[in-house]
């Protein structure tokens, strides 16, 4: 298909820096192709398979973490952090859809941010945008917006060690299911609108003790206290994804080592663009971030390039329209999808389409907005009879007041006491589990709606 790890460079490029010394980067290009590759390409074919049960209504995925990683805030307590909260909401959704829920973090690489422009400029000056801690830093000062590729080393080091921990959760214990539903009651006992969910954890705790009085407990069944946990982020830095692409040596197929999943944004979407040229060359899951000015044309067009064979699990389409836009523009997609036949994962990014500038001036989303996306994402998929596959979040497991409203009610007025994102306002914990209970009453009128077809058959 005339097609290797740096084709992409013959095809318009855009949202990836221009580095001051060319033969600088070059020289960290080569010294990241001789490093160890970050995941085994059996991981990512295991992903593959598990997100075509997803594409086939037999599972869901639950995608989630910071907007931007940032080498600041590199330490071991928010990895920590957010793994848990993704595993709290994941045994929610596990429960109420009663089938599995993959587990894909936007973390362990999740560097680089696509920029509205090229440069700022403040108080008359101009320099270059901030463009994600692998490419440049964000004060506004010369030296730190020069994009530098000795952050690339940094940022394979951080991503390492992040995913040697992340195993080592995931393996070591932490995720046994009884901790996990525990911190759930955690959270109903110390959450204003708990009593909402008591319901559903007590049916989990009793689950668990009469799973528990036939002898099924996490020493004599090891799925429940292990988890497979994997990882993705936006291909943005082409440079450096290409680095990381490497031959499979059982398959012989090129897989971009960097991370599991990767996914490419509304704004790189362009069929001719060097982000689809190098996507479509490597044979790990991909997502396509579904905007409203996306065609559906070039819908069909995005799948034909990037799953000619139609493989499910391949393609993820991640739709990200705005509360007030979902049934403008879910439908037709659905509808383009389902006219050609092919076979996608839908998932849910209630976050970007629902920025607002708070009245204190802070970016925000107001958690109702998400909430009704996701809500209006799954009414839809029951109204065209097709799966509403998975949702894909912004959110940290830090206390923070980035996201308005929820259950405690964040007021604009609160933003300011812990605003800590880099980049886009994250749900916090609080707010990130409650969403997974409102999403659970989706998956459940699915999954009823789905019985009573069957039983009227
Ligand atoms: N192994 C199963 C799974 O990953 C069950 C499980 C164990 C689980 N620990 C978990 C599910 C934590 C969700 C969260 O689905
Ligand atoms: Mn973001």
């Amino acid at each position: 298909m005339n097609w290797n790890p740096g084709s992409w460079r013959t095809r318009p490029v855009v949202q990836v820096p221009a580095y001051p010394d060319p033969e600088a980067q070059a020289r960290v290009e080569t010294r990241l192709k001789s490093y160890p590759p970050l995941v085994f390409a059996g991981e990512a074919r295991n992903l593959k398979r598990a997100l075509a049960d997803v594409a086939d209504g037999r599972a869901f995925l639950l995608q989630g973490g910071d907007c931007a990683e940032s080498f600041a805030e590199f330490h071991p307590d928010n990895i920590r952090d957010t793994f848990r909260v993704i595993l709290q909401m994941a045994v929610v959704l596990t429960f109420a859809g009663a089938m599995p829920v993959v587990k894909v973090g936007r973390i362990a690489g999740q560097f680089a941010k696509p920029r509205s422009g090229d440069t700022e400029v403040q108080d008359g000056k101009e320099l270059p945008s901030y463009r994600g801690d692998i490419i440049n830093a964000a004060p506004f000062e010369e030296a730190a917006r020069t994009p530098d590729p000795e952050r690339m080393i940094q940022a394979y080091a951080q991503a390492a060690s992040t995913l040697n921990l992340l195993r080592a959760f995931a393996s070591g214990g932490y995720a046994d299911l009884h901790n996990v539903h525990r911190w759930n009651l955690g959270f109903i006992a110390g959450s204003p609108s708990g009593e909402r969910y008591r319901a559903l954890a007590d049916r989990i705790s009793e689950t668990l003790e009469f799973m528990e009085a036939c002898g099924i407990t996490p020493d004599s069944a090891p799925q429940l206290r292990t988890t497979e946990f994997y990882t993705s982020h936006e291909a943005l830095l082409l440079g450096y994804e290409q680095a990381m692409t490497r031959i499979d040596s059982t398959s012989g197929d090129w897989y971009d080592t960097s991370a599991h999943m990767l996914w490419i944004g509304d704004r790189t979407r362009a069929l001719d663009g060097a982000h689809i040229e190098f996507a479509r060359g490597i044979k790990n899951p991909l997502a396509v971030k579904c905007g409203p000015t996306l065609s559906n044309d070039d819908l069909v067009r995005l799948c034909e390039a990037l799953n000619p064979d139609n493989e499910a699990g391949r393609l993820t389409l991640i739709s990200r329209f705005g509360a007030d836009k979902v049934e403008e523009h879910l439908p037709r997609l659905i509808r383009a999808i389902k006219r050609e036949g092919r076979k996608v994962v839908w998932s849910c990014d209630p976050m970007h389409g629902n920025t607002v500038k708070a009245s204190t001036g802070f970016k925000t989303r107001p958690f109702e907005r998400l909430l009704k996306e996701v809500q209006t994402f799954f009414a839809v998929h029951r109204a065209e009879g097709t799966h509403a596959g998975g949702v894909h979040l912004e959110l940290t497991g830090q206390n923070v007041t980035e996201c308005t409203g929820g259950a405690t009610a964040i007021t604009d007025a609160d933003l300011s006491s812990r605003y800590h994102t880099h980049c886009d306002p994250r749900l916090n914990a609080d707010q990130a589990i409650e969403l997974s209970f409102q999403v659970a009453e989706g998956i459940r009128a699915e999954r009823f709606k789905a019985q009573k077809i069957l039983a009227a058959q």
